[in-house]
């Protein structure tokens, strides 16, 4: 098609790095292009947090159910929605914030994840592998302790990088035909086309290099979604200033 697409289908997360670090400049370059992303109503409400620290890195690891990839990548960073800055400027201006609302949850959390997006594909250009990590997400009180991370502040997610030890094959998403819908919403076709995707994934799973497995894909959202999902999570972004007015 063009390079940039082919770069976009070209995606799978890497889980094991080489050694070899990520240059100073290189990683400036990669900030820049998330800085570059659009922001809702120009609020650019992110902060990213550069983990270099070794033992931050292993509480990381503890924290995110044992995932080693995080203490060895040669970059770490944690993507944090943040409403802290804009609300700050309100006061600057002698104004009286209006805190907590649902809406500026979405737009801070839509904020972090289409700028770490931008960095993602800037990193994938320069021949980097990476793989975000919602795990930090186990326990925010305690990420949130370690990052000294203020009110209005949470941590959306964290992002390894480096050079990829692997070379995992793509894995292959739902048709286009389920996905994309014309004018309205209708889901009458969709058993039958998950029904053939799901022999997809499953033979991607049993042919796959690394950790094969005999599961189609509408099985692993049953499992996914027979359990509880993070329950702490709403008191947590209550607590922190987010409380969804
Ligand atoms: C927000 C987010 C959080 C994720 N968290 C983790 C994680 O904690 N650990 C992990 O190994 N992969 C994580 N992933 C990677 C997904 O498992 C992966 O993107 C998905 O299985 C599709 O595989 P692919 O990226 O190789 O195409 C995360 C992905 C996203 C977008």
């Amino acid at each position: 098609m063009n390079p940039t697409i082919d770069l976009l289908m070209a995606h799978r997360s890497i889980r094991k790095f080489t050694e070899k670090p990520i240059d100073d400049a290189l990683l400036e370059i990669l900030v820049n292009a998330g800085q570059a992303s659009a922001s809702s109503s120009f609020l650019q409400g992110v902060t990213i947090i550069r983990i270099t620290d070794p033992i931050k890195r292993q509480q990381f690891v503890t924290l995110a159910n044992n995932q080693s990839s995080i203490a060895a990548a040669p970059e770490f960073l944690v993507f944090c929605a943040d409403l802290s800055r804009s609300i700050r400027c309100c006061k600057m201006h002698g104004g009286t914030p209006t805190e907590g609302f649902t809406e500026q949850f979405i737009i801070s959390t839509v904020d972090a994840a289409l700028y770490a997006q931008n960095v993602v594909i800037a990193a994938e250009s320069a021949g980097l592998g990476i793989c975000y990590i919602g795990a930090i997400r186990n326990d925010p009180v305690q990420v949130t302790a370690l990052l000294n991370l203020p009110k209005n502040v949470y941590p959306v997610f964290g992002l390894c990088l480096g050079y990829p030890d692997q070379n995992p094959e793509p894995k292959p998403r739902l048709p286009i035909s389920v996905v994309l819908k014309e004018n309205s919403y209708d889901s009458s076709e969709e058993d039958a086309q998950i029904k053939d995707y799901d022999e997809v994934v499953r033979d991607y799973y049993a042919m796959r290099s690394g950790n094969p497995k005999s599961q189609s894909w509408s099985e692993q959202m049953a499992r996914l979604l027979e359990k509880e999902s993070r329950p702490h999570m709403r008191n947590y972004l209550v607590q922190q200033g987010f409380e969804m007015k």
